[in-house]
């Protein structure tokens, strides 16, 4: 069985301490080189050492233990995070659903939780689509599809080039070059700059995507659809998304049918990742 964390640090930190000490954590990686990462308070930093070394104790295949410094920040969705414990190479090989991702959790943006909603927009992928993942960064969309779907083929936008990089190495990692293709670039410029028009657009930037409705609309096909992540209110989750959704399309002379409204992930406990699926005609 597990040992808990908890029951790790008795002994090592003040006692009432201990349940502030997060008995969950993300990690990422294989059976044998696997990072963790922990949400740390300001009250057990001075144990982040401990902390570290405790959970890399109880789960043998962690070499290394981040603590989350802060929230994501930037246009490359990135934490600013700490190494608590263990080694400071943190390149690791993430396994799912079949694929294999090539990651370093420090560099960018990778959350082993959004495995379920990748594997749920890849199911709903026909066979032949042509489909366009923006904000695509190391490519678990794109790479998910394809794997899941041998005839659809994917272009991923990705402007980091840390996580363009990793994304390049994962379609040759998992042997799809002929159906997935990386660009390097800010969907902004690189969109309008595709001849192309897609069956299936994806925007995965809930903090934002909603900036990028003009630029992603042009590119769905007639009848093609759109995945739109949005971040929202708990209370009242799909308004805001659809109006700012249905405002960006009529101004296009295109018009939406919402197909499904989907409540994602909680954020926090006043919002939600929100995603919108809409036919665009
Ligand atoms: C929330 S992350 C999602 C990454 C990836 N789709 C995934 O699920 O792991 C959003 C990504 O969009 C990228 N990004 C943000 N704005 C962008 C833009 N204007 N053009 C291209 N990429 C962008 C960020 O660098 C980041 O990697």
């Amino acid at each position: 069985m597990k040992r808990d964390i908890r029951s790790e640090l008795s002994g090592i930190l003040p006692t009432e301490l201990i349940g502030l000490v997060p008995r969950s954590f993300d990690v990422i990686g294989s059976k044998g080189h696997a990072v963790a990462v922990i949400e740390v308070s300001i009250e057990l930093e001075p144990y982040g050492a401990s902390i570290g070394e405790a959970l890399m104790r109880i789960q043998r295949n962690v070499k290394s233990v981040l603590s989350k410094g802060t929230e994501r920040r930037g246009g490359f969705r990135v934490r600013e995070m700490t190494l608590l414990a263990g080694e400071p190479n943190m390149e690791v090989l993430h396994k799912e659903s079949g694929c294999v991702f090539k990651v370093d959790p420090a560099k960018v943006y990778f959350s082993p939780r959004e495995s379920t909603e990748r594997e749920k927009i890849a199911s709903q992928v026909s066979p032949g689509e042509r489909v366009l993942v923006m904000f695509s960064g190391v490519g678990p969309y794109a790479i998910c599809i394809a794997k899941r779907q041998p005839t659809a083929s994917c272009v991923a936008i990705e402007f980091n080039p840390e996580g363009h990089r990793y994304c390049v190495e994962n379609i040759r990692l998992n042997k799809l070059s002929d159906r997935v293709t990386a660009i390097l670039g800010d969907v902004r410029e690189v969109c309008p700059t595709l001849s192309e028009r897609f069956n299936r657009v994806l925007m995965p930037l809930p903090k934002g995507a909603y900036e990028y409705l003009d630029v992603a609309i042009p590119m769905v096909k007639p009848s093609g659809i759109l995945h739109f992540y949005h971040w929202a209110p708990r209370d009242d989750p799909f308004s805001e998304g659809e109006r700012i959704l249905f405002s960006t399309v009529e101004k296009q002379c295109r018009k939406a049918e919402v197909i499904d409204k989907v409540r994602v992930s909680q954020y926090s406990p006043s919002a939600w990742k929100i995603r919108i699926d809409a036919r665009i005609c």
